[in-house]
């Protein structure tokens, strides 16, 4: 069993892809180009957002967004440290200090009660942050009404790093479209991946579009003119043709994604005392970019080991948090300060989860953990 199978996803497109490719081959246009731009509208649809700027990767797709924010060195951007290492990596690659805010627990996303706490005392102490980098977790949104509201009250940006969340939706609106700026990935275990790396940028606001076009060119205006600092940020052609044929299944593997994830939890439910399956509050829809249980008592890496020698692939997103991490050491954070967070690393594990995970695979991977909790805890 594959932890995410595109060998299988590639198998029902494939006549599709193959012949997307061998278009974009034959067109002899590699990098940017008409692809890209059909891409960014049909995204640009499928979001609702007004303007979608393909780039390089997720990571790009983050940098970029603050440098749009002219976020500099001196600077505080807000984010969370239980995510993945290029969330924080792109503030201090700016000069800037990533500050970190610990997560609700039931959500793994930034806990707004202890946002609203740091940003008054801050306020207190006359030295605000800029931004607030929200993530959404492994396809769930982060709480964006909240986020945008302290945002807007002590006037901060917000960029959501919705590099796992894209086709999630919060309140009716799409993730990467509930922020001023936000930042999708199309590595390929992502919901919706191509074959190499890509991201895209999302905005409403006409001005920054123009910038992000330049920045992710050079800081190109024309060719060979350069008004802004930007970088090698483009996507290329067929990634691009991969993620348009992708884009036309995207909505079917969603609900496949959603319809499997409640199998889980159906599953799950008779180990309750000892595993947490994840929780989907009202009004959010998860695109679950992972399916990510919490178990208890010390015993995840144990039973993550027995899953794994019964054949079944696990993964832990993620098993230090980024304020342990010694890249950010000199951030001057230590153990305890963020617990949520903390506690999250030694507890999370990822199940098998993809549009094309059978159901008599899943009956597999719980009937291995009820094994591994029988044999460990005498459950
Ligand atoms: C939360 C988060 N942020 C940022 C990234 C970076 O995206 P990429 O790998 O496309 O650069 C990822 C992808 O792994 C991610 O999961």
């Amino acid at each position: 069993m594959e932890f995410i199978d595109l060998k299988r996803q590639y198998q029902a497109y494939r006549d599709e892809i193959d012949r997307a490719i061998s278009q974009v081959i034959r067109s002899g246009r590699f990098v940017l180009g008409q692809e890209v731009n059909r891409l960014e509208e049909e995204l640009s649809s499928f979001t609702g957002a007004r303007h979608a700027i393909g780039v390089g990767s997720g990571t790009d797709a983050l940098l970029l967004s603050l440098m749009a924010e002219g976020v500099g060195p001196g600077h505080e951007v807000i984010t969370t440290p239980f995510t993945f290492i290029a969330t924080a990596e792109v503030i201090l690659l700016l000069g800037a200090r990533p500050v970190f805010v610990d997560i609700d627990p039931s959500s793994f996303n930034m806990d707004v009660k202890r946002l609203k706490a740091l940003l008054e005392m801050r306020q207190g102490q006359g030295k605000l942050p800029v931004g607030i980098v929200p993530v959404s977790l492994y396809g769930l949104c982060a709480d964006m009404d909240e986020i945008n509201a302290l945002a807007s009250s002590f006037g901060l940006f917000v960029v959501e790093d919705a590099c796992q969340s894209l086709g999630a939706t919060y309140k009716g609106s799409s993730s990467c479209n509930l922020t001023g700026l936000a930042a999708t990935s199309f590595f390929p275990s992502k919901p919706l991946g191509c074959f190499g790396d890509g991201g895209m940028i999302f905005t409403q606001d006409r001005d920054k579009k123009e910038v992000l076009f330049a920045m992710r060119e050079h800081g190109q205006t024309a060719r060979y003119r350069h008004e802004v600092l930007g970088i090698n940020g483009r996507i290329d052609a067929i990634q691009a043709a991969v993620l348009r044929v992708k884009l036309r299944h995207f909505p079917d593997e969603i609900r496949a994604r959603q319809r499997l994830a409640n199998n889980y939890s159906e599953l799950l439910y008779p180990l309750k005392d000892h595993v947490l399956a994840p929780v989907t509050p009202d009004g959010y829809t998860s695109v679950y970019a992972q399916y990510t249980i919490r178990i208890k008592d010390g015993l995840r890496d144990e039973v993550a080991r027995y899953m794994n020698s019964r054949g079944i692939p696990t993964a832990i997103h993620y098993p230090l948090p980024l304020h342990l991490q010694k890249v950010f050491a000199h951030l001057g954070y230590g153990p305890g300060d963020f617990s949520e967070a903390e506690k999250a690393s030694e507890q999370v594990l990822s199940l098998p989860m993809h549009a094309f995970l059978q159901e008599s695979e899943q009956v597999q991977v719980i009937g291995a953990l009820t094994d591994a909790l029988k044999k460990i805890k005498k459950i």
